[in-house]
């Protein structure tokens, strides 16, 4: 089992869109588990399922686990699940961020073990809190989502030393999204392909097909797999692949 931790020290760079297409494309090659740990439970939105209770239930209150995990299509995709946040984390806002332990989530991943998933990919709220450097702690892999511009840049040189001290770094892997055919945009992309050479898996593009897909309920990739944003994010995904091999 491999957790993936999706985050940005950023708001809106696209953290949600990411995970979500990122743990659908992957469940074409296993058993994925998609939990939205951001009270804001966005991902319960774009995918139009219900939220009343999930992954802060059974993180705060020993909820059972059993009847929280979705399966939203099963008609054709019987390998992608998903978990919402549930309403815990809206209703206790500062003690679902400042108790959110280690143990805890050494004892969510006990549970899901039984139910075999290959992939457990964890959507976050935006910056660098508690929460976040515990599901870092407790994954395998943080999947790190950049905008292309000089605003990110100079929190990203900030945010890096942060990983650094607290020997997070070699968990890191890129994915910048909302590229555009710009100059800023086209140095940014090369100053991170040089940055993180192998553990860069590539770029995606502003596409308004994943603002249309949302209102279809359904992954981009899903929606349209012809479209920019999802040929990129499906070669992302392999360059994924490829690397774990
Ligand atoms: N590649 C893209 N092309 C066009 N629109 C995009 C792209 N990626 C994300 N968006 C749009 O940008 C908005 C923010 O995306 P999203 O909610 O995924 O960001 P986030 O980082 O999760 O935000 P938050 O910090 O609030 O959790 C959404 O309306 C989404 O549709
Ligand atoms: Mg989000």
């Amino acid at each position: 089992m491999i957790n993936i931790t999706v985050g940005s020290f950023k708001g809106g760079v696209g953290k949600s869109t990411v995970s979500l297409n990122f743990a659908y494309e992957l469940s074409k090659y296993g058993k994925v588990l998609l939990v939205d740990t951001d009270p804001q439970n966005s991902l319960a939105f774009f995918l139009c399922q219900e939220f009343d209770k999930g992954f802060s239930e059974i993180l705060f209150m020993n909820a059972d686990i059993d009847n929280l995990i979705k399966k939203p299509f099963p008609e054709d995709n019987n390998n992608f699940h998903f978990l919402p946040t549930g309403v815990y984390g809206i209703n206790n806002p500062t003690y679902y961020e400042d108790e959110f332990s280690l143990d805890k989530v050494e004892r969510f991943l006990k549970l899901i073990k039984n139910f075999d998933f290959e992939y457990i990919v964890y959507d976050t709220p935006p910056r660098i809190s508690k929460h976040i450097e515990t599901l870092i702690q407790a994954s395998e892999d943080f999947l790190l989502v950049l905008t292309p511009d000089p605003a990110t840049y100079s929190s990203f040189v900030i945010f890096l030393k942060f990983l650094e001290e607290n020997n997070l770094k070699e968990k890191v892997l890129c994915l910048t999204n909302q590229t555009e055919p710009t100059k800023i945009s086209e140095d940014f992309t090369k100053l991170i392909s040089l940055h993180f050479k192998k553990r860069n898996l590539g770029f995606l593009p502003r596409d308004l097909t994943v603002i249309e897909s949302q209102g279809k309920c359904r992954p981009t990739v899903a929606y349209n797999s012809d479209c920019p944003f999802s040929i990129f994010l499906k070669k992302a995904v392999l360059n994924y692949l490829k690397l774990k091999t």
